[in-house]
């Protein structure tokens, strides 16, 4: 028998309304100054929430975390009060959101983050965040060699992430999604490139994924590991130079470390800017060392995302962009109707601005 993306399904104690989440995605609209989560944003998730599950764009846990200007805190008050718009909205459609917690390391400048990007190793490669410009305004502006992350900083990090993950809970969020994909804090701890300590948390594959799992240890024992998700992107080189030689290893033995931790879900982000396909014995070498429930995203069809589920390779699937301009794609996509391409204009109002091309995008009108 198959199971259709678009039955119920259990998610530790939650009951999904479907498969299909909503993946990450920045969108650069918070109030200024102090970058909070608005009523704008409640709208924009609200109109979302028949996504079985919907992960909010990447929320930094502190100050030194932030790679991108204009990007929703959750180390405030004010930040939790906001978000709290945004969970209500969403449970009251009947949703399910988890928050992205994001720490991006290396990939900052201080004009950003207000002290210098902290990383694994002091190494930067050529690389661009969005952020204040010299002559006025927002735009892309060149990152700044990271400063060497201290044991003390490494314990206040953690420290950091258990603290954004009661917060969330405190919002009224059903779990939170930590974040070691996409080159960012975690990420550059697992890889070579990006990683030339000589400690603890240095050298051998078990050294590198220490950071990570001693992280989700504490926000499992914070918050409990039905409410924790980690997302991960072996395949993807975004944030590096090059492909690193070890880091799908690596992943399979942080899976392995995982697999204990009852988390809520494993997080798979595939065909994101530089990327190599992922093989079919990947997806098998997943499951031979983790049972529990994966995720995947990146470039799915209603067809692609059926077949990961069909073969067991997911049990959750997530789509970016088709959300961006159809607030509804759950019904469309089991309607069989037409989806609002994501188009040139789409990307014009991606990052920043107000309500254009943000909550005006509307739900199929036959
Ligand atoms: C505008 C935009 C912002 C994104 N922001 C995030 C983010 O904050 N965190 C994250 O993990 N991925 C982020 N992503 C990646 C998406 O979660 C997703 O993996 C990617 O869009 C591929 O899925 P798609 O092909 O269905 O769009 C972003 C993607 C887009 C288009």
């Amino acid at each position: 028998m198959t199971t259709s993306l678009f039955q119920p399904t259990q998610l530790g104690p939650l009951t999904l309304n479907n498969r299909i989440s909503m993946a990450p995605m920045t969108r650069s609209r918070t109030t200024q100054p102090g970058d909070t989560p608005n009523e704008m944003m409640a709208t924009y998730y609200r109109q979302r929430a028949s996504a079985g599950l919907i992960v909010t764009e990447g929320a930094p846990i502190s100050a030194v975390g932030r790679g991108y200007s204009m990007t929703p805190g959750i180390y405030t008050e004010e930040h939790i009060k906001g978000w709290k718009k945004v969970t209500d909205a969403v449970h009251e459609q009947g949703g399910a959101i988890f928050v992205q917690l994001w720490h991006v390391g290396r990939r900052s400048h201080s004009s950003i983050s207000g002290e210098q990007p902290l990383a694994p190793s002091a190494i930067k490669v050529p690389d661009q965040v969005f952020g204040p410009l010299p002559e006025g305004g927002f735009g892309m502006i060149e990152t700044e060699t990271p400063r060497e992350m201290t044991l003390t900083d490494i314990e206040n990090t953690i420290y950091d992430f258990v603290k954004a993950a009661k917060n969330a809970i405190e919002a009224g969020f059903d779990g939170v999604e930590i974040h070691a994909a996409h080159g960012y804090l975690f990420d550059t701890f697992m890889r070579l490139e990006s990683n030339q300590r000589e400690d603890e948390y240095g050298g051998s594959q078990e050294n590198r994924i220490r950071f990570l799992v001693e992280t989700l240890q504490a926000v499992v024992n914070a918050i409990g590991g039905d409410k924790v998700a980690v997302r991960l992107s072996p395949h993807v080189i975004e944030g590096f130079a090059n492909e690193d030689a070890e880091i799908v290893e690596v992943s399979l033995k942080a899976l392995k470390a995982m697999e204990p931790m009852n988390l809520a879900y494993v997080h798979f982000s595939e065909r994101i800017s530089r990327y190599v396909e992922v093989p079919e014995s990947f997806r098998y070498q997943v499951r031979s060392v983790y049972r529990n429930r994966i995720m995947i995203a990146g470039k799915l069809t209603k067809k692609s995302a059926q077949h990961l589920i069909d073969n067991d390779y997911a049990d959750l699937v997530a789509f970016g962009t088709p959300f961006v301009t159809n607030p509804d794609l759950v019904g469309r996509l089991a309607e069989d109707l037409p989806l609002a391409e994501f188009d040139a204009d789409a990307r014009l109002t991606l990052y920043g601005g107000g309500e254009a091309g943000y909550i005006d995008y509307p739900t199929y009108q036959p």
